[in-house]
């Protein structure tokens, strides 16, 4: 199944300081989802923000809220994130004792499911809760920091989540170090839903536009 490419450029890059301001100048740039990078300092080795800042923000866009939890244990956090605006949740395939039930919570809210795979977390984490997701985030880079370098095994993870969703009705996101050059590679490999931070929130608010432009028309060169 061929689903439509998504650009969702995460504010983790964003000027804290001017953030709804920097979220209405991403969605006017031509993003497709608002990417949200919730970290907690203990799953990952950094701390961002919580659902506070992201409700804040809430109100500046309509375009979807994809939210990305870094954060363990997660389940308690899941209804605050709903509330705030969450149109899709993601939680790491380790974030809590039970996937499944993190899963079943995240449906019930009435969200969008996604499970997040680290570079080293096979893919068998989430063969069997395939009928619970919307999205499959494979991590291109060690979560925690915006910025790093693409990490190039991952084209393989990605190609073999795509044959293991065929046919589903499943987004497979990439996230880390995403740029016009690495974005026809992972969706040549099959993924149709790309993070991207450092390589948007680069220049002044005009370049953004620019800087999103170059990754979708990236994303499509290689494409079959
Ligand atoms: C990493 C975050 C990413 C990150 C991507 O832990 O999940 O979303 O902000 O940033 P870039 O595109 O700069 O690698
Ligand atoms: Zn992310």
């Amino acid at each position: 199944m061929v689903r439509p490419l998504r650009i969702a450029p995460s504010i983790l890059s964003a000027d804290f300081a001017r953030l709804g301001d920097e979220v209405r100048a991403v969605d006017q740039a031509g993003a497709d989802w608002i990417h949200i990078d919730v970290m907690d300092g203990h799953f990952v080795p950094n701390i961002s923000f919580g659902p506070v800042v992201m409700a804040s923000i809430r109100p500046v866009t309509r375009k979807p809220f994809d939210v990305h939890l870094m954060i363990a244990p997660v389940d308690c956090y899941l209804e605050a994130f709903a509330k705030a605006g969450a149109d899709t949740i993601t939680v790491h395939a380790e974030a809590g004792p039970h996937l499944d039930r993190s899963l079943q919570t995240v449906k019930a809210l009435g969200k969008k499911a996604g499970v997040a795979l680290n570079p080293g977390t096979p893919i068998d984490h989430i063969r069997h809760v395939l009928d619970r997701l919307d999205l499959i985030l494979i991590m291109t880079v060690n979560p925690g920091f915006g910025g790093q370098s693409f990490i190039a095994a991952m084209i393989d993870k990605i190609r073999e989540t795509r044959d293991l969703v065929s046919g589903r009705n499943i987004d497979i996101e990439v996230d880390g170090g995403i740029t016009a050059e690495t974005a026809p590679l992972v969706v040549k490999a099959g993924a149709n839903a790309l993070v991207t931070g450092s390589a948007v929130f680069k220049g002044d608010a005009k370049a953004y536009a620019r800087n999103i432009a170059a990754i979708r028309t990236g994303a499509t060169s290689l494409a079959a």
